[in-house]
């Protein structure tokens, strides 16, 4: 039988009420906390429409008092807003009131977990676990622990997180952006420069990824997808196509300003691309579809080892 957790989620704005889904979906018992009681029972109002299991929202739970919230929790997922400050002393209050044995997991992706735990006596037990929006339906989280905690609570981490649906993939060290938002950001530099020096139109440059290159990376990561295009895999791959692909590495385009007629020129071409569907419209379009391809690929699991394994 799986493990029953009580979870407490700080901040139910966006990410907060979406990691309700998640945590309460797979039959834990989730106390929610924000400074600001409307928005916590938004985030109930929210969870109740998305959570079709028996039960499941019986299971969440509205609290106005953050030690009250976290009495008997085994694993917090905060989701304040951002800001180095707010982060800091978000994780005084957490590691004042939380149960010692409770891990503490920030949903943030900005700033050096060390740093945000910097001088607590529980910094052992706190680590980043940066989602995708929405983590009720993309599984993978990035975990960046502190330099103090040890393999075990990471591990403790992981499994709370994998209970919940989740993929934890662990970080070694601190980089700025952690990982996705680093590949994210090297793949948006160029999209938006073939645009704006005139290359390609948005919906062109958007379908090199949607109808052609994305396709893959729905199933096979970049270095996968390497393995995968030569019959002798990566070895031979990056062999044989070491030189171009230095030489395009190399002459990649500068970062765009992105001064407003640059944002206004990318934002009308993306308004009419999308042809005036309504913004909700396309969110519950792509939750539907994500949804669909997880299932396909359970059904099918990859043959690559993969942080799910
Ligand atoms: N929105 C995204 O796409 C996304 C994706 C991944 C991670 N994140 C991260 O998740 C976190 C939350 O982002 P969001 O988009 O849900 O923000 P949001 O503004 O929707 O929600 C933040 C919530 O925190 C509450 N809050 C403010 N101060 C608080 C306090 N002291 N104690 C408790 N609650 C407090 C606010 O009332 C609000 O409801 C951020 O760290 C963000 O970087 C966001």
């Amino acid at each position: 039988m799986t493990q029953h957790y009580t979870i407490g989620i700080v901040g139910t704005g966006v990410i907060g009420r979406s990691w309700t889904v998640a945590f309460a979906r797979a039959g834990h018992s989730v106390r929610l906390y924000d400074i600001d009681p409307t928005r916590a029972q938004e985030a109930l109002d929210w969870a109740r429409q998305h959570l079709t299991t028996a039960g499941a929202v019986d299971a969440v739970s509205l609290h106005t008092d953050l030690a009250a919230a976290l009495d008997g929790v085994d694993y917090v997922q905060e989701c304040g807003p951002d800001g180095l400050e707010i982060k800091q002393t978000l994780f005084r209050e957490l590691d004042a009131v939380a149960p010692p044995n409770a891990i503490l997991a920030s949903s943030q992706s900005d700033y050096d977990t060390n740093v945000i735990a910097a001088g607590l006596r529980g910094a052992d037990r706190c680590l980043t676990a940066h989602p995708v929006n929405p983590p009720h339906i993309v599984p993978v989280v990035e975990l960046l622990p502190t330099e103090a905690v040890p393999a075990a609570t990471i591990e403790r981490a992981c499994a709370v997180l994998r209970s919940a649906g989740q993929t934890p993939v662990v970080m070694r060290r601190y980089v700025p952006g952690l990982l996705m938002n680093r590949i994210q950001a090297a793949m948006l530099k160029e999209a938006l420069a073939l645009v704006l020096d005139d290359v390609a139109d948005v919906a062109d440059v958007d379908a090199c990824v949607s109808d052609g290159l994305g396709l893959r990376w729905a199933l096979l990561g970049p270095l996968a997808v390497a393995d995968a295009n030569a019959d002798g895999g990566a070895r031979e791959y990056f062999t044989k196509y070491r030189d171009s692909w230095i030489e395009l590495m190399d002459g990649l385009s500068p970062t765009p300003a992105f001064t407003p007629e640059q944002i206004e020129r990318i934002g009308r071409s993306v308004e009419e691309a999308r042809g005036g569907a309504p913004a909700a419209d396309v969110h519950a379009w792509r939750d539907r579809m994500l949804t669909a391809l997880l299932e396909l690929r359970r059904a099918d699991p990859s043959p690559y080892t993969s942080a799910t394994a």
